[in-house]
This record gives structure tokens, sequence and C-alpha cells, in this order.
């Protein structure tokens, strides 16, 4: 007999259109739940839902998680096709390039913050006061071991992902008493189109980067693979986690030690 972790639960997977969030969308489709795929892009969104087997239980819509008004609608909708939402996963985030903090413009400082770090505020809001009432739920914050070790030149790009670990805390604490958990994962250096774009320079340059700067930080050897993070989450947000909540959980080759 074949048990799907998920079965009966419905879960919002923001930047579910790339990388980490694609792969929870899949792994968690299999393990029985609706799986709410949220993303600027529409068509990458799309295409996720199009390789998710499962009919029905799959949708798309096009959110900006640094806007108020598209993740009202993103809950809104989610609760009006089906009905509960138990698992939020804030996926989604941007990149920063390598860049020395006075040559940093305001402007993307600000979409930083904002995508990285004022998301988790936002769906939050817009989510918490229906997990309240079921008393129960489960939010889990993709922030980075960037957040407690950091990198040159990646100013911003820490500074966002350690408030999201501490807003994590902070959640933890505030939501314990309605049973509502939530947890952060912080990968290392992972195999997804993200992780060349810290990098300046041409293709060849910032292949031979990734594995100076990135692989060889990593004391196990190899990235982090988008389905490690999937796997983590998929642990954090079924019934196996009862119990843990505030924990920051790093999935990464061991960069943290
Ligand atoms: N790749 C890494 O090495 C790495 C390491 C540590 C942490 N992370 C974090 O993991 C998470 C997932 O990263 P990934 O590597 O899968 O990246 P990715 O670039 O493959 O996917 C990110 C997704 O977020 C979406 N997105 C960007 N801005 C958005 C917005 N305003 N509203 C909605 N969607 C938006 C993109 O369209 C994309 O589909 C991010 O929060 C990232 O910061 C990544």
């Amino acid at each position: 007999m074949t048990v799907e972790l998920l079965e009966g639960k419905t879960a919002i997977i923001t930047g579910a259109g790339s990388g980490m969030g694609k792969a929870a969308a899949k792994l968690f489709a299999a393990q029985g739940a609706n799986v709410v795929i949220a993303d600027l892009n529409k068509d990458a969104a799309d295409q996720t839902a199009e390789e998710i087997d499962q009919v029905g239980q799959v949708l798309v819509v096009q959110t900006d998680v640094g806007d108020d008004q598209s993740v009202q609608n993103l809950v809104g909708e989610a609760l009006t096709k089906f009905d509960h939402a138990d698992v939020l996963i804030n996926c989604a985030g941007v990149p920063q390039f390598f860049t020395p903090i006075e040559e940093m413009s305001i402007s993307e400082w600000d979409k930083i913050m904002s995508v990285n770090t004022k998301s988790i505020f936002l769906t939050t809001r817009h989510l918490v006061p229906y997990m309240k009432r079921k008393q129960q739920g489960s939010i889990i914050n993709i922030a980075s071991i960037a957040g407690i070790r950091a990198r040159p030149g990646l100013n911003a790009y820490c500074a966002s992902k350690g408030a999201a670990i501490m807003l994590t805390k902070a959640l933890a604490l505030e939501l314990a008493p309605y049973k509502i958990r939530v947890n952060a994962i912080n990968p290392g250096p992972a195999e997804t189109p993200m992780l060349g774009k810290f990098l300046p320079g041409d293709e060849q340059k910032v292949e031979e980067d990734k594995n100076k700067i990135f692989l060889d930080s990593v004391p196990l050897g190899t990235l982090i693979q988008p389905e490690d993070i999937a796997q983590a989450a998929l642990y954090l947000a079924s019934d196996l986690a009862k119990a843990v909540t505030g924990e920051i959980m790093n999935v990464d080759g061991g960069r943290g030690v």
C-alpha cells in the first residue's frame, strides 16, 4: 500500500514556475495534494501545471508576490477553487549580482527585499485568518544558507534571507497557539536557473565561477538539487513534522557548518 503524505491537503506554492518551487509542486501533487502554482511568469507556471498529471488538482494563478493586491487575489482564488488551503510555501525569490554596496541601486535593493522578504509578510497576512479559523496550517519559507553565512557582494540578498529567517521564528511563536507551524529551509547552492544569475560574465565564465565559488563551498561536494528542497518541504508540510515549528532546516550539503 502506498501512503500519500498530503492526501486531502491543498498547498499554495509561490515561485512554482521554476527550480525548487516547481519540484515541490510536482512532488506535492504526487503525494496527493491540490497544488496552487503561483508565479509571476505565467508561461512557466502553465508549464509546471502541464507536467503534473492529476486532473483537476492544479490551479495556476499569475501572481506578483511583492504586490499586496496580487497576493490577496491568489489566496482568494485558491480558497474559491479548493475550499481550503493547508500549506503555504514561500519559494519565489530573486538573486543578486555580486555588487559592492556603494554601487547597489536603491531600486534593486527594494526589489530584492520585496520579493524575498516582504512577500512572506503579504502571503501570510492574507492566509493566516483562514488558517486561524481552521486551527491548523503549515507555512514553509525558502530562505537561504546565505541568510546565516554571508558572501561578499551579496549584501541585499543575504539581508533579505536573514530577515526571512527571523520572520519565520517570530511567526512560529506568534502562530503556535493556533496550531499553525512556521518553518524555513535554507538551501545551499542549488542547481536551478537562479544560480548562474548571481555571477557576472559570459556563459563560460559563469560556469567556471559556479564551480569555483559555489560548488567548492559545499562539503558534500555536490550542488543541491531542487528535489532535495522539495523533499524537505514535504516533511515539514506533512503530519510527520507535527511537532516541528520555528525550525530553520539547512539543506545545504554542509555549507552552513
Ligand atoms: N538556487 C540557489 O542556489 C538558491 C540557494 C538558496 C536559496 N535559494 C532560494 O530558493 C528559492 C527558489 O529559488 P530557485 O533556485 O528555485 O530559483 P528560480 O529562479 O529557478 O525560480 C524562482 C521563481 O520565482 C519566480 N518569481 C520571481 N519573482 C517573482 C515575483 N515577484 N512574484 C512571483 N514569482 C516570482 C520566478 O518567475 C521563478 O519561477 C528562492 O527564494 C531563492 O532565493 C536559491
